[in-house]
């Protein structure tokens, strides 16, 4: 069902990777909503082909980029207003990667070279994002940047390994850049911190599965599914939420405020 909330609105979406993948759900819901986007990802991913489909569907062109190459984004920023035939009015950062976390190293053996390179890939990719977009001056004023996040930025989960650091260091991007972007063009800047959600980079989580039960267990509502998680980005993007920025927000079922729920209780053998 569509409310036009995004109507003559224009977009980028970074990280559709498959139809798993929260920013593919996110691109459909944006285009359903009477935006136009246009659609990146890395040309790694490009290769596997999928991203044509969604492409297709929302009736977007897709232009590869590298998030860790500035060279890449500003020709990415570029061909999107040629495209659009003006500036920017979002940008969904839906991108993670742990090169320890793929290769099995524990956290406490952490690969220093590696996670330089995840946590360019993973946080400082935002920071690159608005940068490419600050000095082309290609955001719309009260334009809407969102990134996705989640909880392991404030609490220990152990095998969430160094993409808790990622996104610590992530969130803080999102508020630092919020604020001089808010100062210049009234542009916001947040993240989501999403339920645990069964995608490709999700499923890189050792014991991913009791994760996902877990929190569904601990969750007042149950887990937010991805299809959920793009209507948030939705909001967001839309002028309904025009005075939200430099948030953290948690999207996640009541999840960050529980202590404890009845069914874990239960599950512990008690009453
Ligand atoms: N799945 C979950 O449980 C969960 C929970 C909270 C937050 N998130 C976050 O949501 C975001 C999207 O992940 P997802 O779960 O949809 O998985 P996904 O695997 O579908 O998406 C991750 C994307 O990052 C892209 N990417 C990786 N390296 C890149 C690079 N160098 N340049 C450009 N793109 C690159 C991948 O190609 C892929 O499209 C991530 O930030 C993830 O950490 C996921």
């Amino acid at each position: 069902m569509s409310n036009n909330l995004l109507a003559g609105k224009k977009g980028i979406i970074f990280g559709a990777l498959d139809e798993k993948s929260i920013a593919w759900k996110t691109a459909l819901k944006c285009h359903e909503q009477g935006a136009q986007i246009v659609l990146t990802n890395a040309p790694v991913a490009l290769r596997m082909g999928e991203i044509n489909k969604l492409a297709e569907a929302i009736n977007a062109p897709v232009i590869g980029a590298d998030v860790t190459n500035m060279d890449d984004l500003k020709k990415l920023f570029e061909e999107a207003q040629a495209h659009f035939g003006g500036k920017i009015d979002f940008v969904l950062h839906s991108i993670g990667m742990s090169l320890n976390v793929r290769k099995g190293k524990h956290y406490t053996e952490m690969n220093y070279e590696w996670n330089q390179k995840t946590l360019d890939i993973s946080a400082m990719s935002l920071h690159r994002v608005l940068r490419t977009a600050w000095d082309m001056d290609a955001l719309n004023d009260w334009g809407s940047v969102v990134a996705l996040s989640y909880i392991a930025a404030q609490r220990v989960f152990p095998d969430y390994n160094e993409m808790a650091d990622a996104k610590a260091l992530l969130e803080s991007v999102a508020r630092s850049f919020g604020y001089h972007y808010g100062v210049k063009r009234k542009v916001r800047v947040n993240t989501i911190s999403q339920s645990p959600t069964r995608t490709t980079a999700g499923s890189g989580v050792k014991g991913f599965d009791s994760f996902v039960d877990y929190a569904e267990k601990m969750s007042p509502l149950g887990n937010a599914s991805a299809e959920d998680c793009a209507n948030y980005c939705v909001t967001l993007f839309s002028d309904m939420t025009r005075f939200v920025t430099m948030q953290n927000l948690f999207h996640d079922g009541g999840f960050s405020f529980t202590g404890v729920s009845q069914a874990i209780v239960e599950g512990m053998g008690g009453e």
